[in-house]
């Protein structure tokens, strides 16, 4: 069992760039995690700048992945980079991904897994034969209080379950600013490097994978409304779904990034036969409970009543609030133990100390993306949503 940090490199995250810096930060929380190199941008100055601004040793500062790969793979075992965290835009996923994992290092990925499910069995493959972890990064699931409203879900607290409702709801692309410089928004609205969806892929994927994580169910059906509301926009930037679940739940998901004035409002709502439950990422440390015959309940994060799988995932005594940053370093450290335990993604248990999501839920949030997309061009009303 190692107990030194592991070594990490970052692809992409350059100066400018939005979720490598978070990545980082988590990274660091628990001393898991010792950033030593990266690739982390295109562009070569770029590049250069953001290296030296994050104290990385120059000669681990690679102008590209492949020389990232080559020259690790050409120090020490004991001094190389055992994993690659990949934060750049979507379609660099994959390729990155397989690369890294044919190379022999473990994968920490940003979400959606790649731009189709044909992609993403392709970094399943990779992964399979070289033996190497991979993680993805469904943040929301790393929250305390997500892990807790699945736990009760899961020990059926509130009965069968009816209904799944979520929502997420942003407003920044509003108005045309991929056309006015915003290099965020510029990707995320490009066929070529965002893939077949737009708020679909990039919000939408999170919704679903909330949904179904916390209600331990699976969409089997679904009829899916696309639209686009900023003219000459290639991609959807809003997306209504009705959902049809496993156990005959009935379910409806809305993501959309035109909610002007909205900021990150995910929400998610679960409802069985005796009550249910209410969790807000802008008020991440509150899950609401609500009953059929006694007052509803509020609990809080690090507060009493948490489930035993919840307590590890918070480091600071009640009122002292936990956000983004906590809910990414819960799942950098999974990540960490999964590798530690060398346990095979498929085995380990949700609510355990080293689940982070992996390859099953990149395949279901691709396949989910597959599926509205099929549903809201063609005829039929249901679509099947295969079980991979
Ligand atoms: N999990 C989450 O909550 C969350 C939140 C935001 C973004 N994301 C995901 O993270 C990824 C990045 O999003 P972002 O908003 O940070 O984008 P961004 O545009 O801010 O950053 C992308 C970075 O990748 C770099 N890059 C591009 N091509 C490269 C190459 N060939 N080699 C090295 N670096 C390269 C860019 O220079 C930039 O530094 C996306 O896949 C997005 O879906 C996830």
């Amino acid at each position: 069992m190692r107990n030194q940090p592991f070594r990490l490199a970052m692809v992409g995250g350059g100066e400018g760039a939005f979720i490598g810096a978070v990545h980082r930060a988590a990274a660091a929380l628990d001393g898991d995690w010792r950033l030593v190199g990266g690739a982390f941008s295109g562009d070569p100055d770029r590049n250069r700048r953001s290296g030296d601004m994050l104290g990385i040793d120059p000669d681990r500062t690679y102008d590209s992945l492949d020389t990232l790969l080559a020259g690790e793979n050409a120090r020490p075992i004991g001094d190389r980079v055992d994993a690659i965290a990949i934060v750049t835009p979507n379609h660099l996923h994959a390729p990155m991904a397989i690369a890294a994992l044919d190379a022999g290092f473990h994968v920490f990925c940003e979400k959606p897994m790649a731009m189709s499910v044909a992609e993403s069995r392709l970094i399943a493959q990779a992964a399979a034969r070289s033996g190497c972890q991979f993680g993805l990064a469904f943040t929301y699931s790393g929250y305390p209080l997500v892990e807790e409203a699945r736990a009760r879900v899961a020990r059926g607290d509130f009965g069968r379950i009816r209904l799944v409702q979520v929502e997420y709801s942003q407003g920044w692309l509003s108005q045309a600013i991929d056309r006015d410089g915003n290099k965020q928004a510029e990707w995320r609205t490009d066929p070529a490097r965002a893939g077949l969806g737009g708020c679909l892929g990039d919000i939408g994927t999170h919704a679903f994978h909330l949904a179904e994580h916390v209600s331990g169910l699976c969409v089997e059906e679904l009829c899916a409304d696309l639209s686009i509301h900023v003219e000459g926009r290639r991609l959807d930037d809003d997306v209504s779904v009705l959902l049809r679940l496993s156990g005959g739940a009935r379910g409806v998901l809305k993501a959309t990034q035109v909610a002007a004035g909205d900021e990150n409002g995910l929400k998610l709502r679960i409802h069985g036969e005796h009550g249910g439950l209410e969790w807000s990422q802008m008020e991440p440390n509150t899950l609401t409970l609500r009953w059929l015959d006694r007052p509803a309940e509020m609990v809080r994060a690090a507060g009493p009543g948490l489930s035993p799988s919840t307590v590890p995932r918070l480091r600071t005594p009640s009122g002292h609030p936990e956000g983004y940053i906590e809910a990414f370093a819960n799942l950098y450290r999974a990540f960490a133990a999964r590798i530690r335990s060398g346990e095979a993604a498929a085995e380990t248990a949700k609510g355990g100390a080293d689940w982070c999501p992996s390859i099953a839920d990149g395949l279901r949030t691709m396949a989910f993306v597959e599926t509205v997309i099929a549903n809201a061009a063609g005829d039929s009303k249901w679509t099947p949503l295969a079980a991979d």
